[in-house]
C-alpha cells in the first residue's frame, strides 16, 4: 500500500508544527522551558519541510532568522532517507504477511495507565495495538476513557447509542457483544467509549464487586486475543482501578519532559495497593519513553532517570516526539497506517517487537 499523502495543514498545537516557542526558549533561556520547543526554526504557522538529507546544515543554521543553539550536537533529521523510509514501510504494514511477533501463549491483558494527562497513554494503546496485529497477533483495545479518544484513533463507532465498555461495566453485557472489529487491520477489535461512560465512574460505587467489573468481562473470554491493551483515563478513579484488576501487566507511558516523573510515586502506590488487595499477579511490566526530543539534554536526563530507577522494565524502543503521530487520529488512523515510513512508526513497531518477545521470554508458561 502505498504511503498516504502528507497533508498541507498543519494539525493542532504541537510546537513542532507550528514554530511557537516559549518565551524563555525565546530568550535564549534555560532547559526547563527550552526543552519544550522541538522545532529549529519554522516561522510561527508554517509546516515543517522535511530534509531530503540527514542533518542540519550550516546553512540552516546561518538563514535561520529565530535559530536558537540546540542544546545537544545531535541534528538528525526528523524523517528516516527515502529508501529506508520505504523499506520500514513495507515491513510496518507486512502486507505478505512474511514478518510476524511471537504470539504470547496466553492472552496478555495491559493496562496502559499514568495519572498525568497527555503522556500518550492512547497513542501508545492504539499504535502498538496496530502494530501487533498487523505482525499476526489477535488484539482487542478497550478504550476505558469517557473522552473515547481510541476509539476516534481507531475510526470505531463511538456515539450515543453504541454498546461500548459502559454497558460492559454497568450492565454486565458479555465483552463479545460490544466489541468492534475495526476497519482495515485484519485481527484488530475495539470496545469503544461513549459519552456514557463519563457517568460510570459514579454509578460504579453502588455496583456490587465495583473494582472487578471489567475483569470479569475480560475473563469470560480468555482466548480469543493474544493481547488485551486498556486505555486508560488519566485519573485513578474506580475506572482505571477496574483495568488494574482486570490486567496482569502495568505499561506505563512516560513523557521525556519535565514535571514526567511527578506523580509516578502516587501511581506505584496505587499499584501496589490493588496489588495487595484486589490482583496479586499485577505487575508493571513495561515502561515506555514518549515524546523525545533528541536534540534536548533535558529528554536525555529524563531517559537517565527513568532507566536508573526502573531498570530493564523500560523499553530499549524509545518514541521520539514526531509530528505523524500526533496527525494520524485527525484522519482516523494510527502512525502505523497513516505514515509507515515515519520515524514515529518505526519506534512503536520496534517497541511492540520488544513487548512480544519480553512475553515468550518469560520463564513461567510461555513458549517460544
Ligand atoms: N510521539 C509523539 N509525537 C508527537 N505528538 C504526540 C506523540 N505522542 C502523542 N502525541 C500527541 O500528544 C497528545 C497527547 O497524546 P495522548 O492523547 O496519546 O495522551 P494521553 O496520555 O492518552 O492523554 P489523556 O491523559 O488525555 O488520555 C495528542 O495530541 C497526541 O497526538
Ligand atoms: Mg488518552
Amino acid at each position: 500500500m502505498p504511503a498516504p499523502s502528507r497533508p498541507d495543514r498543519p494539525v493542532g498545537p504541537d510546537p513542532a508544527v507550528t514554530g511557537h516557542r516559549p518565551a524563555a526558549a525565546q530568550n535564549g533561556g534555560v532547559a526547563a522551558a527550552d526543552y519544550a520547543a522541538g522545532s529549529r526554526s519554522a516561522a510561527p504557522g508554517s509546516q515543517p519541510q522535511p530534509s531530503p538529507t540527514v542533518g542540519v546544515t550550516m546553512d540552516d543554521q546561518a538563514s535561520s532568522a529565530v535559530y536558537v543553539s540546540r542544546e545537544t550536537d545531535s541534528r538528525v533529521s526528523d524523517d528516516p532517507p527515502l529508501a529506508m523510509e520505504a523499506m520500514r514501510a513495507v515491513q510496518i504494514l507486512n502486507p505478505s504477511g512474511e514478518v510476524t511477533m511471537p504470539r504470547p501463549d496466553h492472552p496478555r491483558v495491559m493496562c496502559v495507565a499514568n495519572q498525568k494527562g497527555g503522556v500518550g497513554k492512547t497513542t501508545t494503546t492504539v499504535n502498538l495495538a496496530v502494530a501487533l496485529a498487523l505482525h499476526g497477533n489477535r488484539v482487542l483495545v478497550v478504550d476505558l476513557d469517557p473522552q473515547g479518544n481510541a476509539s476516534t484513533g481507531l475510526n470505531v463507532p463511538h456515539h450515543t447509542g453504541v454498546p461500548d465498555v459502559y454497558d460492559c461495566l454497568i450492565d454486565g453485557a458479555p465483552l463479545a457483544e460490544v466489541a468492534q472489529p475495526v476497519e482495515g487491520i485484519p485481527n484488530l477489535w475495539c470496545v469503544p467509549a461513549t459519552i456514557d461512560l463519563a457517568g460510570a465512574e459514579i454509578e460504579l460505587v453502588s455496583v456490587v464487586a465495583r473494582e472487578s467489573r471489567l475483569s470479569r468481562a475480560i475473563t469470560g473470554h480468555p482466548d480469543q486475543f493474544d493481547y488485551v491493551f486498556i486505555d486508560c483515563p488519566p485519573s485513578l478513579g474506580l475506572l482505571t482501578v477496574n483495568a488494574l484488576v482486570a490486567a496482569q501487566e502495568v505499561l506505563i507511558p512516560i513523557q521525556c519532559e519535565y514535571y514526567a516523573l511527578e506523580g509516578l510515586n502516587q501511581l506505584i502506590n496505587n499499584i501496589n495497593l490493588v496489588k495487595q488487595h484486589l490482583n496479586p499477579a499485577l505487575d508493571v511490566s513495561t515502561i515506555l519513553l514518549t515524546m523525545y526530543d533528541r536534540r534536548t539534554r533535558l529528554a536525555d536526563a529524563v531517559e537517565q532517570d527513568v532507566r536508573n530507577h526502573f531498570g530493564d522494565k523500560v523499553l530499549q524502543a524509545v518514541i521520539p516526539r514526531n509530528v505523524r503521530v500526533s496527525e494520524a487520529p485527525s484522519y482516523g488512523q494510527s502512525v502505523m497506517t497513516y505514515d509507515p515510513g515515519s520515524r514515529g512508526a518505526t519506534s512503536y513497531f520496534e517497541a511492540a517487537q520488544e513487548i512480544a518477545e519480553r512475553g515468550v521470554k518469560e520463564p513461567v508458561g510461555r513458549n517460544a
